[in-house]
């Protein structure tokens, strides 16, 4: 059994998804041990609640440094032998030694190809201003010390939509198949990264 730590700093429905999964065992091998949010208004926090979920609430703007801050991030996790860490909408950067603490056991969904619409407006930034390409993806990737930098492990296409508020959806929708699809080949231990590319192991 694998300890999943999800870090959320928002709506938190990817949270609810795993956890939902992970209820109804479409999701096995593992459980959230840890719910990290960064904002004490996160409607996330109501979703955890609802599943009985254990919540650490740390705010940036309480700690002089962000490492003071990631420390108690740390021990909590050590606390709950986190194995894992899932990031589902959390808004902070993690520094790099936090990554190297944690190297390729965190992951982390992305509402765009992050090569082409890095950072936080990835949907918009398709949709918008981009309307020559027909399609974008909801992609999962391993974390490293950029912006949505690490090594992609998978992605589900979603074509061009015909409003931003589908095109949302649909995004929203292709993660919450895609990313339990990868907790699980994670937990299950069949991701690997050599020499900076994912190997999986499908059997
Ligand atoms: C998702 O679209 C995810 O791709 C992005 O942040 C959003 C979080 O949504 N990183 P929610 O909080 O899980 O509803």
């Amino acid at each position: 059994m694998k300890n999943l730590a999800v870090f959320v700093s928002g709506s938190g429905t990817n949270l609810e998804n795993i956890a939902s999964k992970i209820a109804e065992g479409k999701l096995k091998n593992c459980k959230i041990a840890l719910v990290v949010c960064d904002n004490p208004e996160a409607y996330a926090l109501k979703r955890a609640k609802r599943f009985d979920l254990e919540t650490l609430v740390v705010k940036r703007t309480d700690y002089l440094s962000k490492a003071d801050f990631e420390e108690v991030i740390i021990r909590a996790l050590k606390e709950h032998s986190v194995d894992y860490i899932v990031l589902a909408g959390f808004m902070r950067i993690l520094s790099p030694e936090f990554v190297e603490m944690f190297k390729w056991r965190i992951i982390n969904i992305h509402p765009a190809r992050p090569n082409q619409f890095p950072g936080a407006h990835g949907i918009e930034d398709f949709w918008k201003f981009r309307p020559a390409l027909t399609s974008t993806a909801a992609t999962v990737h391993f974390v490293d010390s950029g912006i949505d930098t690490g090594p992609i492990i998978d992605e589900e296409e979603v074509a061009r939509e015909l409003t931003i508020k589908s095109q949302e959806d649909k995004i929203h929708q292709a993660e919450y198949r895609i990313y339990p699809k990868v907790i699980q080949l994670l937990v299950d231990g069949k991701i690997s990264v050599k020499d900076g590319k994912v190997v999986i192991a499908r059997s």
